[in-house]
């Protein structure tokens, strides 16, 4: 009775205040935080946070002097943790480890990767890759045709492309070649020259995936999956693309069957498919053609822009440090000479060098956010309560920058990694790799890169800024933190 009379008493505008207020209402309830959830602004009813600037290089430091160093915020009904500083991430990272090894569902991700290979996958299938992945590292590491020597060759040709170059000119494009060669060698035991169009093509349409996946309107895409599945937009850009790198993967995959020996390895792809037959009877471990495709592009998604950035920032560094890069230059003199190619025995002579390198790779900070992780079972952090399957997310940034761990978090200062007399010395919030469990798997890797390419070039050349030009040290926020376009000039030494 009394609800008839309320329904006669309803017209079509009370209707909708009252649909609109018993939404509010089920939001409410729904995402309403356990006791003792982290902190955090407050969120708009169905969108959450989401219009909380994620610029976190800057914004987070203000969040976490809002709110500490774990803070939350809510994308739609997805709670994140954010986690900052080297005492909270290292907590996080290391010491409970275990709780955090797991990748949450990002739906962007989750389109591309599927879940399966190695930087997007859980449990005994990411287990089994990371494995395999790790140990052909090593492999190829090893031999007459090693990966030192294999990137030794690939200095050859980057230098010889430097040379070439007479005028100012952007490094970017031939610092992406000649990294993804070093990738290329690993996944297809072949080098590309840097003008193949075919593989250029590839390079452009991972860089401008990288490129969108930052972007506010891509994130959205998160927030809204089912919806913006069918509307335009930056995530159709990046689905298209990728679909297009996948397929260029397949046809590598499909030359390589065609004449693969499995007692003769040429690569991780003939490896792969060696351990596809290894464990036919053991499907859980995924490896299979798809497996074998998302971990190329794994290799290649997180090898590659991560690598060439930092090179990138680290040029920027010298052109802004020209005393810098004489000290360096000094040392390569001192320690190598003009008569042969740096080799990776070369570093422990090079303490200087070695801590520039370090330096560049802490300030130019390309893996601002980290990797998305989640709680795997319920968890306590910094004295508050994580629930199990919360995603959380470390700020590689933070630590970086930690005022409380570096001398002149701001400043490019190679005395960061020096001891007073010169020697080099290890910092334990240097963490651009990540650490613990899930730390990145071709650490070793990236470092010979960066080691061999950056003395290669400063033995070779000098870099300086170009005659009226005054490059940013503010970079930009793709998915990796990457300097502005610039142009340098070089000349040989
Ligand atoms: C300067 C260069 C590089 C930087 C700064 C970098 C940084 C990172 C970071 C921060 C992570 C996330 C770790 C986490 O979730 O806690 C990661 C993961 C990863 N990196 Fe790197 N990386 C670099 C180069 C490379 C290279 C050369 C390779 C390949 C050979 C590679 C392969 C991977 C893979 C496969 C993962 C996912 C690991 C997993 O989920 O278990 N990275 N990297």
């Amino acid at each position: 009775m009394i609800l008839h009379l309320i329904y006669d008493s309803f017209d079509f505008k009370s209707w909708i205040i009252f649909f609109f207020v018993f939404l509010l209402l089920v939001d409410m309830i729904k995402n309403k935080n356990p006791s003792n959830f982290p902190p955090g602004p407050w969120p708009l009813p169905f969108l959450g946070t989401v219009f909380t600037k994620m610029d976190f290089k800057n914004f987070e430091f203000q969040l976490a002097e809002a709110y500490g160093k774990v803070f939350s915020l809510r994308v739609g009904s997805e709670k994140m943790v954010i986690i900052s500083g080297y005492k909270m991430v290292k907590e996080s990272l290391i010491t409970q480890s275990d709780s955090f090894v797991e990748r949450p569902n990002v739906p962007l991700f989750h389109k591309v990767f599927k879940a399966i290979g190695i930087s997007m996958s859980n449990g005994y299938l990411w287990r089994s890759h990371r494995k395999f992945t790790a140990f052909h590292l090593r492999m190829f590491g090893e031999g007459k045709k090693s990966l030192e020597h294999r990137i030794q060759e690939e200095c050859v040709f980057l230098c010889d492309a430097f040379k070439t170059e007479k005028g100012p000119f952007n490094p970017l494009a031939i610092l992406s070649g000649a990294v993804s060669n070093t990738v290329a060698s690993l996944i297809f035991g072949q080098r590309f020259e840097y003008h193949d169009e075919c593989y250029q093509s590839i390079l452009r349409l991972d860089t401008e995936c990288v490129k969108l996946m930052g972007s506010p309107r891509a994130q959205l895409y998160n927030v809204f999956p089912r919806l913006l599945q069918y509307l335009p937009g930056p995530h159709q850009t990046i689905f298209s693309n990728y679909k297009k790198i996948t397929n260029f993967l397949r046809g590598e995959i499909i030359k390589h069957r065609e004449d693969w020996d499995s007692s003769n390895p040429r690569d991780l792809i003939d490896n792969y498919l060696t351990e596809m037959e290894k464990k036919k009877s053991d499907p859980q471990a995924g490896f299979n053609i798809e497996g074998l495709v998302i971990t190329c592009l794994d290799v290649i998604e997180a090898g590659t822009e991560t690598t060439a950035t930092t090179l990138r920032w680290g040029l920027l560094f010298m052109i802004k440090y020209p005393e810098t890069q004489r000290k360096v230059q000094e040392e390569i003199d001192r320690v190598i000479g003009q008569s042969r190619q740096p080799c990776l025995a070369d570093r422990v002579n090079m303490p200087y060098t070695d801590a520039v390198i370090h330096e560049m790779q802490r300030l130019g900070d390309v893996v601002p956010m980290g990797f998305p992780k989640k709680a795997v079972k319920d968890t306590k952090l910094g004295g508050y309560f994580i629930p199990k399957g919360t995603a959380v997310s470390t700020i590689l940034s933070s630590v970086l920058h930690d005022p409380n761990e570096w001398e002149t978090p701001d400043t490019f200062n190679p005395g960061h990694f020096l001891t007073e007399n010169g020697q080099f010395r290890k910092r334990d919030a240097f963490m651009p790799f990540s650490s613990g469990k899930r730390a990145c798997v071709g650490e070793q890797l990236a470092r010979q890169v960066l080691f061999l390419f950056f003395t290669s070039l400063l033995q070779q050349f000098t870099i300086s800024k170009c005659p009226g030009e005054e490059p940013s040290l503010v970079g930009e926020i793709w998915f990796t933190y990457a300097p502005a376009p610039y142009r340098i000039c070089v000349s040989s030494r």
